[in-house]
């Protein structure tokens, strides 16, 4: 079942064809992955192979396995996803694994974060677990997402420390916070066209940064300082390319000490992260 499958998947331009397959028939068959290599010999159920094969005729006309799924791993935490937001990303993992990492020595304290569209609520969540002291407000545009992510901060047990909003960027947040994080639409326009076809059953809403792929990060970043501490600091993730323009626009700010661009695991500059001290680069105390 699984050769054939592959071979399917890979006529119908599916890269990973054998992976995806394995996930699809154990979520099929209620199993784990490593189940099916250690019951090789198993024959299918009629009932088994019918569900199977519905999973495997929308995935081969492009549907991702998150959704057949209704869930992902993202960050240590279970995310349920559905059309109304964005795929959680390896790369935006990475976001906030730098995040944990530069917080580290200070992980009790009751910081206070603002993800700014935040979906499915994947960075929210992770943070939230991450620092069992934070409180986070999530905000987004779109009702549906904020909806799902108030439900996946219910199955993830940080309900309590969550607040959401929703809100046109900061049109609706008062108050300071020691952390602004974002993963913003950043696709350009024209881009967005020639993305996998995956990407296209995703809300445009969640991919679309206007003509230069910029517009979210430049009203993201111009008004970021009003709604930072002192001592805050503000973690984005960045398309390709767009290191450049974004360290410039924060600089023009004036309100940051320090701007980095950080790397992803494939070496590519992917993200920013500004902090409002040059010196919190080594003691990111932020305020207590
Ligand atoms: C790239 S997705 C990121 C989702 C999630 N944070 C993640 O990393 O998986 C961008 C999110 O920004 C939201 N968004 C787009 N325009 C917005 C706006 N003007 N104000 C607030 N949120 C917005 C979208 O609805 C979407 O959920």
């Amino acid at each position: 079942v699984l050769s054939w499958t592959k071979d399917y998947f890979r006529r119908s331009g599916i890269e990973a064809a054998r992976l995806e397959a394995e996930i699809l028939l154990a979520h099929a068959l209620k199993t784990e992955r490593l189940e099916l290599y250690l019951t090789p010999d198993r024959t299918l159920t009629e009932q088994e192979r019918s569900g199977y094969k519905a999973l495997i005729c929308l995935r081969a006309r492009g549907t991702p396995s998150q959704y057949l799924l209704g869930e992902t791993e993202f960050y240590h935490c279970r995310i349920k996803i559905s059309p109304a937001a964005l795929i959680p990303r390896p790369e935006t993992e990475e976001l906030v694994a730098y995040i944990v990492n530069d917080l580290a020595s200070q992980a009790r304290r009751p910081w206070q974060m603002l993800d700014l569209g935040t979906g499915s609520g994947a960075i929210a969540i992770a943070l939230a677990r991450a620092f069992p002291q934070a409180r986070v407000l999530a905000i987004d545009v779109s009702p549906q997402a904020l909806e799902l992510a108030a439900e996946n901060a219910r199955y993830n047990r940080v309900q309590e420390r969550l607040s959401f909003l929703q809100s046109n960027w900061y049109q609706g947040v008062t108050g300071t916070f020691d952390l602004i994080v974002s993963n913003p639409p950043y696709v350009s326009r024209c881009e967005l066209t020639s993305l996998q076809r995956e990407v296209h059953r995703e809300p445009a809403i969640a991919l679309d940064g206007g003509p230069s792929g910029l517009d979210c990060l430049t009203q993201i970043v111009g008004r970021s300082a009003e709604f930072l501490t002192p001592q805050g600091a503000l973690y984005l993730e960045l398309g390709e390319n767009q290191a450049t323009p974004v360290r410039q626009m924060i600089g023009e700010t004036r309100a940051y000490g320090s701007v980095e661009i950080l790397k992803d695991l494939s070496g590519k500059d992917r993200f920013a992260r500004a902090r409002r001290t040059a010196d919190s680069v080594n003691h990111p105390t932020l305020h207590p």
